[in-house]
């Protein structure tokens, strides 16, 4: 085993038990109330805290923050970028539990099946007779907003059951084999259901607006499982109310964990409290690639999976 010199290390938000205990033992761990002038490393947890400008220059010596999650957009990266700190995510393992509960939450939206369980457990079904019939996959066109690692995966799993896909992200990939479009109001006209998987932050915030959700049309379908700021939580509320489009289904939201009333009030929502990558095995996944990027970083000088923002070795500058 590599030996580990002895390094201050803060402790931000809830990790899974076995990666909370090697923290523990490995590092001397920081709260966020503590003195932090001498911690070199953050381990950042569940719960979407803020690592931010602020609490940055609080950490003169910090070196690397290495986040529980493939989402880093409460994470101040160009602050980190500027000063050398190396910022690390946890890509990959998720992929596949992420995609799953995509399909999952698709496939509960277009065909009502949480309406369907609670119209048995209302004792509707004995009383007043069958639920009544569904939309189906089988006549929906889906595009992917945003086909990176997990939209690849979602793809994947919608070939499977012969839904044809499309999808819209900043660049075409050569080594996807779905037609690609550059403008997404064009793809929202092409296709009844949208599947975003994007990522948070002030680039993608509000894409998927009123204009994107009146072109989906009125047998529309939103799934969101990338990150709430990405709609306009607002239009879509409005765009539910009126009919503007028939569905959606949400394990993300703006200002999580608060959801809208108006969410909460409607039949023709699914709503799910952001468990996309939230199995005991991939989120122990997750904690293991956190902690690895960590243990890697000051036993060997280098991160196992740094974010774009942050290469390592570090790009040359001029
Ligand atoms: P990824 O491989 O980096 O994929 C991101 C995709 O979004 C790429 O296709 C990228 O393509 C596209 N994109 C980025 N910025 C864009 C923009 N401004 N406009 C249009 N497309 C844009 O990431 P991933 O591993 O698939 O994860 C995606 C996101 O899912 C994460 O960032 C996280 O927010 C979210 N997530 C949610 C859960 C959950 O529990 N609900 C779990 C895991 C991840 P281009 O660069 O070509 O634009
Ligand atoms: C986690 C996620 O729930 O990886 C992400 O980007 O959104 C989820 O897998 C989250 O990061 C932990 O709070």
């Amino acid at each position: 085993m590599t030996r580990m010199p002895p390094c201050d290390v803060l402790k931000i938000g809830d990790l899974p038990e076995a990666a909370d205990a090697a923290v523990t033992a490995t590092f001397a761990v920081r709260a966020p109330d503590d003195d932090l002038a001498s911690v070199r490393g953050v381990a950042r947890g569940g719960g979407h805290a803020p690592v931010d400008r602020a609490l940055l220059d609080r950490m003169p010596k910090l070196e690397i923050v290495a986040n529980f999650g493939v989402g880093y957009d409460g994470i101040d990266v160009a602050a980190a970028a500027a000063r050398g700190i190396v910022v690390t995510n946890t890509p990959d393992v998720l992929t596949e539990e992420v995609a799953d509960t995509a399909l999952g939450l698709l496939l509960m939206t277009v065909r009502e099946l949480s309406a369907a369980e609670r119209h048995l457990r209302a004792g509707k079904w004995a009383a007043s007779g069958p639920y009544p019939l569904t939309g189906t996959l089988r006549d929906r066109r889906v595009g992917i907003v945003g086909l990176g690692r997990i939209g690849l995966a979602v793809a994947r799993r919608l070939d499977a059951m012969a839904v044809p896909v499309v999808y819209h992200a900043r660049h075409a990939r050569a080594d996807a084999p779905y037609p690609y479009f550059a403008d997404l109001h064009a793809m929202a006209v092409d296709v009844d259901t949208l599947i975003s998987i994007l990522p948070g932050g002030e680039a993608t915030r509000n894409q998927i607006d009123a204009r994107i959700l009146k072109a989906l049309g009125a047998n529309g379908v939103l799934i969101n499982i990338g990150r709430g700021t990405s709609v306009d939580e607002t239009a879509l509320i409005a765009a539910l109310k009126n009919r503007t489009i028939r569905a959606a289904g949400l394990d993300v939201f703006a200002d999580e964990p608060r959801v809208p009333a108006e969410l909460i009030a409607m039949e023709n929502v699914v709503l799910l409290p952001h468990v996309g990558s939230a199995s005991v095995y991939t989120r122990a996944a997750m904690g293991q690639l956190m902690l690895d990027n960590l243990t890697n970083w000051f036993s060997k000088g280098r991160p196992l999976t740094p974010v774009p923002e942050t290469p390592f070795p570090p790009k040359k500058v001029d």
